[in-house]
């Protein structure tokens, strides 16, 4: 046996062992007398390490206590309710059933009266009478000093009382109480004394330690790596800010820069100037959340006749546009932005030359009932290239590459609509054998660009990231994300 590995407690306690006989029993108490501990958790840790290294053998035994249950505890600060009735009895003149029952609640009066009437309290003519008062008093203080006696091993106890009172309700209760002893082994106790010296160990290496030269004859805590130990808890992130932090990244990675912007906008950038018409119905207030305050906001008076136009007769672009009816205060009314589209236009709107590659990741509120897929305040990945030669290919190419990183390899497009797209697409994941729609992309059409004054072609996207969620973090109900529930956020794989 190697005694420098043991610990500083271990060597006390295997010390304060060495001085009795082989063989001994060592109780809790008497270890944390001879160490000077007050922590029993520290005589237990010694005794289970000198155990693991054979020098002492434990032994646990059951011990059954008998202790005040409830009501117990409550007959002790309230007085038992015989205690009660004897005191209220001795100091009534004619104490009638009567008076009994208005001095007492019914359910104890009921219970009490059988109680006395065990003590020797007769009922003469609706009277209560004691022959024998002093014999009560006896055993009443009898029973108050047995339940103040707790807790107790069931042998010290008087058995008549013990058995009286395990007919009573919640008055005494059984407990289980484990208690260990420690005896010393032939190894134990052949470890020499001088190897028990407690000595000044190092378990924290700081960088004044390794600096000084006192590392160089130092002695260092032996860590036993094999043991059990509780996993240290510490903040994180949650796992949504976590996932869109990694989609963050990998749009960095592919050479796109992030687009921050506010979610309070107009329906004009939101609708009009994607070529949404205005009598659409996800314009509608069931589908949007229009704002009270503010009701409307401005927007350039150059910009709000390019639209008008664009979408009563095609502006310069040849389309025909809508024709029907168009009004520019439709435009200016403010709402919680539906997609993150109303963001990638207007950089496009402020950039119209520049070639750009740009996506954000953010909130976007639609008037949604709320299940298990679906939330009224969601996230979207949006993105566009704006480039000499963006096309399609280079679109899907983009997606692909996006989600192939995100862990999902298989996807696929299908032809689609949208009012401000042509060609228009929907990206389709594989996941565990079923296609799942993500979201939509496609090539902006002139009426977007126009009367932006952009004359590049832009491709753009924008993906749903709930759905995204609900496949990496294996969810079948997205609310899960929103519940706090602690254990599962903790137990979330880290992204
Ligand atoms: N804005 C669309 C949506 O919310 C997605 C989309 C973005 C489609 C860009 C085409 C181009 O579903």
């Amino acid at each position: 046996m190697d005694a420098s590995t043991l610990l500083n407690p271990e060597r006390r306690m295997l010390r304060a062992m060495q001085t009795s006989s082989l063989g001994d029993a060592w109780t809790l108490e008497a270890v944390l007398d001879a160490c000077q501990w007050t922590d029993q958790a520290v005589a237990v840790g010694a005794g289970h390490g000198l155990q693991n290294h054979g020098l002492v053998t434990v032994t646990e035994t059951v011990i059954s206590e008998i202790r005040r249950g409830e009501q117990g505890q409550r007959a002790l600060d309230e007085g038992l309710l015989e205690q009660r009735l004897w005191a209220w009895m001795q100091g009534e003149e004619s104490p009638s059933m009567a008076r009994l029952q208005s001095a007492f609640e019914r359910h104890e009066a009921g219970p009490g009266v059988g109680l006395l009437k065990q003590l020797g309290v007769a009922l003469d003519g609706g009277v209560l009478r004691a022959d024998s008062p002093e014999s009560i008093s006896q055993a009443v203080e009898a029973r108050v000093q047995f339940l103040t006696s707790l807790p107790s091993l069931p042998d010290k106890l008087d058995p008549a009382l013990l058995n009286h009172f395990a007919q009573r309700k919640d008055l005494i209760v059984q407990v289980d109480r484990t208690v260990r002893t420690w005896s010393l082994t032939k190894a134990g106790a052949a470890v020499a004394p001088e190897h028990l010296a407690e000595s000044v160990v190092i378990t924290d290496i700081t960088p004044e330690l390794l600096q000084s030269d006192e590392w160089k004859t130092a002695e260092f805590r032996a860590f036993d790596v094999t043991l059990e130990a509780t996993t240290p808890r510490t903040g994180r992130s949650h796992p949504m800010q976590a996932l869109i932090e990694r989609i963050r990244a990998v749009f960095l990675e592919m050479g796109f820069s992030e687009l921050v912007d506010d979610y309070v906008q107009t329906a004009g950038w939101n609708m009009d100037a994607l070529f949404i018409p205005q009598d659409h119905p996800a314009r509608e207030m069931q589908d949007t959340f229009y704002l009270d305050e503010p009701a409307s906001l401005d927007v350039d008076a150059d910009v709000l006749k390019a639209w008008e136009a664009i979408h009563l007769h095609g502006g310069d672009t040849g389309s025909t546009g809508w024709g029907g009816r168009y009004s520019t205060e439709v435009s200016k009314r403010a709402l919680l932005r539906t997609h993150t589209t109303v963001n990638t236009v207007q950089y496009l709107a402020r950039h119209p030359h520049e070639p750009c590659r740009v996506f954000s990741v953010d909130r976007v509120f639609r008037k949604e009932a709320i299940d298990r897929t679906h939330l009224p305040e969601f996230h979207q990945i949006e993105g566009i290239i704006m480039e000499e030669g963006a096309n399609m290919q280079m679109l899907v190419t983009t997606l692909k590459t996006f989600y192939a990183k995100m862990g999902c390899p298989e996807v696929r497009v299908r032809p689609a609509y949208f009012p401000y797209t042509e060609p228009s697409l929907e990206v389709e994941v594989k996941w565990k054998g079923k296609w799942l729609e993500l979201g939509g992309a496609g090539i902006f059409r002139p009426e977007v660009t126009e009367p932006l004054g952009i004359r590049t072609p832009v491709a753009a996207w924008g993906m749903g990231l709930e759905r995204l969620a609900m496949l990496v973090l294996g969810l079948d109900d997205i609310r899960q994300l929103y519940i706090s529930d602690l254990e599962w956020l903790r137990n979330q794989p880290i992204l």
